[in-house]
């Protein structure tokens, strides 16, 4: 569900056009549509009204401070991995009381950091790492929130980078690790035991791989309570999966249901860190045709936006819908490939796909680009980096200005 849609064959961003906006602001351009954010988050609110909860939106997927802002609005906690992220929820106006901080390379500055803004609790990824926290927070006087990254060795069956909860991931711990942790925890002044986590991957279509895994972790937990050591929440992770094309992933009322109910059974508040599933289909990228070109047998579209600006199809061999921003019914369907200008033949938006026949000038909606999309975003082939634009309602807001030429090199010097 989103608010993009067409009104005398032009496509909108809820009350905007996409034409008149492209005009405006100049293209590539990331659209986020206010409605279809909001709607998301609150859908997923709701599939878990039935039991205590927080939501723990994923920054990774979409850290620009506006959307944060939205989300922590609506009552957001947030999932961190770095120092960065936790600085821009702040900015934001998050509450660092509702912060999870993930990530399996947590730095003694940023441990500091969560530290002493007081998140709600560090998802643990090792031994190594649970004595770094406490270590840290003896130094500081402070006691550590702290869960354990359980890995419960479940395959979400979904893209090979994307999964994170096989027992050859680098992610979490076995369950035998993690009760030897928990022991520790324990005993120490420094670290506070508050719950127990799992992430098991993303773009996950079925319900069936997070109930075995969460089955795995509350197994832990009531082990643990059997030893005395009790826990305060369960957190599942993200990875809810959602429709590029034609998938039928399941819905947040049948994923909240489920882990729901496991969390109530064993008296546990529950905590999700979804990320795609709320701005995924929120956001599209906005891009011109630059030319066309035929090699051959394959034609190509030349756009101006490329793998720097959106890496997925690149990385993960991820399927976008593309469609004309302006009405196409009378036009010729062609076969082509979609390229940008990056001097790699890694770089395109789509291949061997069916388009009406493109023109210079012509407009394209790159759907689904919410998720990863600018947050993957890099200066590669020292392009400025796009902008990003929030529509709401019949107005838009810049939320982030395109970056200038001479953004390209802060930082840098000549030698002297
Ligand atoms: N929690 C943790 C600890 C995570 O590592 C992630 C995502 C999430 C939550 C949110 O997962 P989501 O609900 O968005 O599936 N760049 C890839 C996806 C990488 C996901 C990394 N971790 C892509 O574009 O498909």
């Amino acid at each position: 569900m989103h608010f993009f849609a067409r009104n005398n064959g032009q496509l909108w961003a809820e009350g905007v056009s996409l034409a008149t906006l492209a005009e405006q602001v100049g293209t590539p351009c990331y659209v986020y549509s206010r409605a279809t954010l909001e709607r998301h988050y609150q859908v997923m609110d709701q599939a878990l009204a039935g039991v205590d909860h927080l939501i723990c939106f994923a920054v990774k997927a979409c850290s620009n401070i506006a959307i944060l802002q939205l989300l922590a609005r609506l009552g957001s906690g947030f999932d961190i991995v770095s120092g960065g992220e936790l600085a821009r929820v702040l900015r934001a106006g998050g509450d660092p009381r509702k912060v999870v901080f993930s990530g399996v390379g947590k730095q003694p500055h940023e441990i500091a950091q969560a530290l002493q803004v007081g998140i709600h609790c560090f998802n643990v990824e090792s031994e190594q790492e649970l004595a770094t926290i406490e270590r840290i927070a003896a130094e500081l006087g402070l006691v550590a929130p702290i869960s354990v990254r359980v890995n419960p060795e479940v395959d979400p069956r979904t893209h090979k980078y994307i999964a994170t909860g096989l027992k050859s991931s680098k992610f979490g711990v076995a369950a035998d690790v993690a009760e030897t942790m928990y022991q520790r925890a324990a005993r120490s002044k420094h670290l506070h035991i508050v719950g127990i986590d799992c992430h098991i991957g993303s773009q996950i279509m079925e319900i069936a791989p997070f109930v075995e895994a969460v089955g795995r972790v509350v197994e832990l937990a009531e082990r643990l309570r059997g030893q005395g050591i009790a826990l305060e929440h369960l957190d599942v992770g993200g990875g809810l999966g959602i429709v590029y094309r034609d998938e039928a992933p399941a819905l947040p009322e049948q994923l909240g249901e489920a882990v729901g109910q496991i969390a109530r059974r064993h008296h546990l508040r529950l905590i999700m860190e979804p990320g795609r599933v709320i701005v995924g289909n929120a956001g599209i990228l906005l891009t011109r045709v630059l030319g066309i070109k035929s090699n051959g047998d394959k034609d190509f579209v030349i756009v101006d936006a490329a793998m720097n600006d959106l890496i997925r199809p690149a990385l993960y061999d991820a399927w976008h819908r593309l469609e004309l921003v302006g009405a196409s019914e009378d036009r010729p369907l062609a076969l082509v490939d979609v390229v940008g200008p990056v001097c790699e033949s890694g770089d395109f938006l789509a291949q061997d796909r069916q388009l009406p026949t493109c023109q210079n000038g012509d407009l394209l909606a790159v759907f689904g680009a919410g998720a990863y999309g600018f947050s993957m975003s890099s200066n590669y082939n020292s392009r400025p980096r796009s902008a990003e634009v929030l529509a709401d309602g019949s107005t838009y807001q810049v939320i982030r200005s395109r970056e200038t030429v001479a953004d390209l090199w802060r930082g840098e010097m000549l030698v002297g």
